[in-house]
């Protein structure tokens, strides 16, 4: 199976296939919108619970705005901003959308994805495609062909699309508009986080509260996601080799190699690299560990820390 051609992708999922699609993010396992039984295939294939709803992918806000029956100044502010990009805005949905990609919720997530394969195949599908992070649910993201390849054992057809230039998923937001009032509320973060999104809106003519809420769907519920091969553990940062070596082996649970999972300060290169090593050092090792340094309290860092304290099996920090 493996690699195939845009052509070829837009073959199999106009026929009710399911592709795997390259985006900045990360990869997508992506079915057409207007399929119920791709829609399945994806529930399955991923063995993902019904009740966590899928973002629609689509190539311009002419083909959002069609997803919707809400689009405000604010939400074309942000999309004309924002998109193509790792934003995905969740806004009322159309009544024409299939409930098993809202998750019979009354609305949709929507992102434009900033990849140029991935871009010019969504021009060439109707209405959009619904397409959660390709892998097995509560795993680690892929960022390559590679890690698609690994994850499916090759029994998808994947478009191959390099390595993910961002590295974590989207941001997912809701716009809430009461009256004349706006206001924001961040689900899930990832490089567009609090402090960035309210500098892109001081230009937006209305003050904008922005908040970090859990979100009233299933992710925010699910306390465990993201999670490699091997147990993560987050330690201070000065312990020595052998305080981790003790630390660790209180856990009730012998662990002989325990591997370091070192994040750059630079909050591209960690965002880049976070999946790539959490699967690659699962391998070099029976445990992880990730040193909580200052800097991953930042909210540039917002994302990262959201996904390692749902990947971690040992919360130590405090320890
Ligand atoms: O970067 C990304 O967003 C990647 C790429 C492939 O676009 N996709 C992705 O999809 O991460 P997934 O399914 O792994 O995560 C989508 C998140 C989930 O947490 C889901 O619950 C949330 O978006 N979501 C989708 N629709 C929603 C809705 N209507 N209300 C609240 N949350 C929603
Ligand atoms: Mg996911």
């Amino acid at each position: 199976m493996s690699k195939i051609d845009i052509e070829t992708a837009k073959n199999l999922l106009l026929n009710g296939d399911i592709v795997a699609i390259p985006t900045e993010t990360v990869y997508g396992l992506a079915g057409w919108i207007y399929s119920e039984s791709a829609l399945k295939k994806i529930f399955e294939v991923k063995e993902r619970p019904f009740f966590d709803p899928l973002i629609v992918h689509v190539d311009s806000i002419e083909k959002a705005k069609a997803l919707t029956t809400e689009w405000s100044p604010l939400t074309e502010y942000m999309a004309s901003k924002l998109w193509p990009g790792p934003v995905t805005l969740i806004l009322k949905k159309a009544k024409d959308i299939n409930p098993l990609i809202t998750s019979g919720l009354d609305s949709v997530g929507i992102r434009c994805p900033d990849h140029p394969l991935t871009l010019a195949l969504l021009k060439e599908i109707p209405g959009g495609l619904a397409a959660p992070s390709a892998n097995k649910f509560g795993k680690t993201s892929p960022t390559s062909f590679e890690h698609v390849e690994e994850e499916f054992q090759g029994k998808i057809p994947i478009i191959d699309g390099n390595q993910s230039a961002i590295g974590i998923e989207s941001t997912v937001l809701e716009i809430i508009k009461t009256g004349e009032q706006y206001k924001i509320l961040i689900y899930r973060p990832g490089i567009w986080n609090k402090e960035k999104l309210a500098d892109l809106l001081q230009s937006f003519p209305a003050h904008i509260d922005i908040s970090y809420e859990s979100s009233p769907v299933a992710p925010g519920q699910i306390k465990h996601h993201y999670m490699p091969k091997i147990p993560i553990a987050l330690i201070p940062p000065h312990w020595s080799r052998e305080q981790i070596m003790d630390r660790l082996n209180l856990l009730g649970q012998e662990f002989l190699r325990p591997v370091e999972l070192e994040l750059s300060q630079d909050i591209r290169f960690a965002a880049r690299e976070l999946y790539e090593k959490m699967r690659g050092l699962s391998g070099k090792g029976d445990i992880l560990f990730v040193r909580w340094h200052p800097y991953l309290d930042s909210d540039d860092f917002e994302g990262i820390k959201n996904r390692l304290l749902k990947a971690q099996s040992f919360n130590l920090i405090n320890a």
